[in-house]
This record gives structure tokens, C-alpha cells and sequence, in this order.
């Protein structure tokens, strides 16, 4: 896989304030990379000083082969920024702020209109193409941001909460969107939901006060979650206590908890021994005592068990 981005030790003050604290990390193309942490842990600041917007106190990194304070126009040439608070001008139209940005980027004259309209259908923007950008929504003002992102077809794409201020069908159309062009580029983006770097990133980077605490795809993390691996079983009513010292002692049970959820049912938690699958053996059960059971799950483990643990 061809590395893309590769920043090493980058790290930034603002007076007193270390917000990027020896940040290295690499992105090769067709990876998505999740970039995970809590407010202020410096997220922004790092993609910054990768688009060449902020210059590192110290360190580097270099962005389709080139370095971020070397050659910083090649860099910005090869790269598509939206970034956090996205400065658009509100008194331009969607379309003509799109072709004005593909002049910019110096696509010539006769590729022009048909990169905006590439970009205007990819981000959905057809509805406001002659609408003043000060008068949309934050939503659709996003759209835009992201659409000004892509007019140069850019090998890396560097998003800075691509999806905050969307609602749900926003959000999962710019990750479907997202999706679609993972293969053929190299993507950072950052973001503190969760359930966006299950559904789009594959591997996470886990950024807390300045520094890198984990670098690991989704799944690695959750296996690091205590309820991974764990099987949930519910009953429709109060199991008797010979069932649940049955369910304790079944092989590779470590430990059983108990909670009651709406109405009469209960759930109960059997935490295996490490590296056990008890799945195969509560099902066993349940069919060999016909017990009245509603759900029995294998849990895969929670990512944010893991963020919380880790960011803490
Ligand atoms: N221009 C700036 N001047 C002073 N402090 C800043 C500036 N930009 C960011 N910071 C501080 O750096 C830290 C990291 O900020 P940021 O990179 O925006 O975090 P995140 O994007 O992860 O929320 C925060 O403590 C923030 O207040
Ligand atoms: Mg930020």
C-alpha cells in the first residue's frame, strides 16, 4: 500500500498550550482514517498543520510525498481540506463560489463546469445552486464546504467533523459518499461519534491531550472493550435459581451479572473466560431446557467503553 500521509512527531504550541504533542501516525490509499478524541485534544490543529494552514513548533510530516513546510504548494495541490468552521463566502451563489474555487485551482476552462457539476451531485447541492450561501443551512453550508473539497478530484482528503451540524439522512449520505470514494484515495477525518468510525473508518487514530493514545482498526478496539465477547441472554420472566446457577457454571463462564429491563424481563450478562466463545453452549442450553427466552446476543464490545477508558 502506497503511504499517503506520514506526519512525524508534529507538534504545535500556542503560548503555554501544548495542543499537538509529538502526533506521528501514516495513511496509505484506500484507508479511512478515523480521527477519534475528545474537545480540544487537537485534532484540528494537526489537520492544519497537514493542509499547511498552521506551521509545527517542531516535527513534519509529508503529504503525497511531499514535506508540509518545504513544499507547501505542492501539498496543498494534492490535498482537499474542509476545515472545521469551513470559510465560505456568504455572499457568492453555491454554483459560482464552486466554479470560482475550480479557478483557483487552476482546472482548466473546459474541465470547469463539468468538475462543479460533478461535485454539486455528489454533495446533493442541486437544489441551491443559485442560492447565497449565507442564507443556507448549517447543513447544507457543510455540503458545500465538502463539495469545495472535491472540485480538484484530490488523491487525499483531509475532513475536518465532515458531518457535524447534519441530520441523520445528512450524515449518512456523506458517509455513503465517503464511502464510495475510499478506495481510490487516502482520507483522514475526525470526528467524536463513534458510530461513524464503525460505519466509514477503517482504522482509528485516538488522539488525547495532544498525544496519539491508540492506533488500531475499529474491531482491534472493541476487542479491547470488557464486554466484548460477552452473551447477553434474556428471559421473558424471573429465570428460577436452578437456571441461573445453571448458567453460571456452564464451561468458560467467568462471570454472571443480572438486570431487570422493562416489565418482567431479565437479562443477564455471562462475561467469558478470555478467548472463549460460551455462544455455542448458551444456545445449547436454551434449546435443551426449553427456557423462555427473548434474545440471546454475542456483544462485540462497545467503542465507547474503549474511548472513555482510554481518554480518560
Ligand atoms: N489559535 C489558537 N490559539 C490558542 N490556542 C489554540 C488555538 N487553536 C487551538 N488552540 C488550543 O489547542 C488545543 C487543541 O485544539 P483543537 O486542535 O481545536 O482540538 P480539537 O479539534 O481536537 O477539538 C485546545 O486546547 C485549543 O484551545
Ligand atoms: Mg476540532
Amino acid at each position: 500500500m502506497a503511504i499517503m500521509i506520514a506526519a512525524q512527531q508534529l507538534s504545535r504550541t500556542f503560548g503555554p498550550i501544548k495542543a499537538v504533542d509529538g502526533v506521528s501516525f501514516s495513511v496509505s490509499r484506500g484507508e479511512v482514517l478515523g480521527f477519534l478524541g475528545p474537545n480540544g485534544a487537537g485534532k484540528s490543529t494537526t489537520m492544519k498543520m497537514l493542509t499547511c494552514f498552521l506551521t509545527p513548533s517542531s516535527g513534519t510530516a509529508k503529504v503525497g510525498g511531499y514535506d508540509i513546510i518545504e513544499q507547501s504548494r505542492e501539498v496543498r495541490k494534492v490535498l482537499g481540506y474542509l476545515p472545521e468552521n469551513a470559510p465560505l463566502y456568504g455572499e457568492m451563489e453555491v454554483g459560482e463560489f464552486l466554479r470560482f474555487v475550480a479557478e483557483v485551482r487552476e482546472l482548466p476552462l473546459n474541465e470547469r463546469n463539468a468538475a462543479v457539476d460533478r461535485v454539486i451531485a455528489m454533495t446533493s447541492l442541486g437544489a441551491v445552486v443559485r442560492q447565497r450561501i449565507e442564507t443556507l443551512s448549517k447543513g447544507y453550508k457543510r455540503r458545500v464546504g465538502l463539495a469545495q473539497a472535491l472540485v480538484h478530484d484530490p488523491a487525499i482528503l483531509i475532513l475536518d467533523e465532515p458531518t457535524d451540524g447534519l441530520d441523520p439522512n445528512q450524515k449518512h449520505e456523506v458517509r455513503e459518499l465517503i464511502n464510495s470514494m475510499a478506495k481510490e484515495k487516502c482520507i483522514i477525518l475526525s470526528t467524536h461519534i463513534l458510530e461513524e468510525v464503525d460505519a466509514v473508518c477503517t482504522r482509528a487514530v485516538i488522539i488525547s491531550k495532544g498525544k496519539v493514545v491508540a492506533d488500531a482498526t475499529p474491531e482491534e478496539l472493541k476487542r479491547r472493550s470488557a464486554s466484548h465477547g460477552a452473551v447477553s441472554i434474556t428471559f421473558s420472566e424471573q429465570p428460577s435459581a436452578e437456571t441461573v446457577a445453571g448458567l453460571r457454571a456452564l464451561t468458560g463462564v467467568r462471570e454472571v451479572a443480572s438486570h431487570r429491563i422493562a416489565g418482567s424481563r431479565v437479562t443477564y450478562v455471562l462475561r467469558p473466560q478470555p478467548g472463549t466463545n460460551v455462544l455455542p453452549r448458551v444456545v445449547e442450553e436454551v434449546e435443551r431446557w426449553k427456557w423462555p427466552v427473548t434474545d440471546v446476543r454475542l456483544e462485540m464490545g462497545q467503542l465507547d467503553e474503549v474511548f472513555r477508558e482510554i481518554t480518560r
